[in-house]
């Protein structure tokens, strides 16, 4: 059996999630707002414009479209200073065992994030040439929890949705692959990821065996 299996970047591959949360959180304190993880829950796989949409909603500010686009630019400089500093370190346990298990079993492996650093991250931790196709924040228009990004992952490795598997840190990452008809697969808190069809932890949780059952079901 050949599936397609589809990662989320941010949260799932990498802990980058942490790295975003620092940044808008500066981002944040600029106009007096304190902004808590709990809130960011809310900006998990949802795209950087998006993110700053709902930021400013949180803080009641009316913004003009220039000091958006000068904060836009300003959070992704102070992300890149974070992400500049990553190596190997930062990739989640037991993600490269995943992967390796994945490959050495003929899956489809495709990358669906709303991130328009992935192919960079990606390189920096050496993860890049896991991947037979990129779907990321540069080649979709509707952010999660549209299902959009998963859709065209599936195309990329011409498997129906209902053969896909989606690997999600976010509620719109999840609702977004319930939404395309895959499978999805929450990694993080079970309260926050109740949607999901099945959620771990950590990828520490998650056997080979569970994944030879993906395979084959
Ligand atoms: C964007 C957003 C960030 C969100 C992330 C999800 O990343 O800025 O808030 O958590 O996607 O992957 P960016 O394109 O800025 O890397
Ligand atoms: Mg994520």
């Amino acid at each position: 059996m050949k599936k397609a299996f589809i990662f989320d970047l941010d949260g799932v591959i990498v802990d980058t999630a942490k790295f975003h949360y620092l940044a808008w959180r500066n981002l944040a304190k600029g106009i007096d707002f304190d902004f808590t993880e709990e809130q960011n829950e809310q900006f998990k796989g949802v795209s950087r414009v998006r993110s700053l949409e709902i930021l400013l909603d949180m803080a009641k500010y009316t913004a003009t479209q220039e000091q958006k686009e000068v904060w836009l630019v300003q959070k992704n400089e102070e992300y890149l200073k974070y992400i500049q500093k990553m190596d190997e370190s930062e990739i989640l346990p037991d993600v490269p065992r995943v992967l390796d298990y994945l490959i050495e079993n003929q899956q489809g492996i495709a990358l669906g994030s709303a991130s328009k650093n992935a192919r960079p991250i990606l390189e920096r931790v050496s993860l890049l040439d896991k991947f037979q196709a990129i779907v990321d924040g540069n080649d979709v228009t509707a952010a999660k929890p549209d299902p959009e990004v998963f859709v065209k992952g599936a195309q990329a490795l011409k498997t129906e949705a209902k053969d896909c598997i989606v690997f999600e840190d976010s509620i719109a990452g999840i609702q977004a692959a319930n939404a395309a008809g895959m499978i999805s697969i929450g990694i993080g808190d079970p309260t926050v990821l109740h949607e999901a069809f099945h959620v771990f932890t950590n990828f520490t949780e998650l056997s080979n065996d569970f994944l030879q059952e993906l395979i084959a079901s």
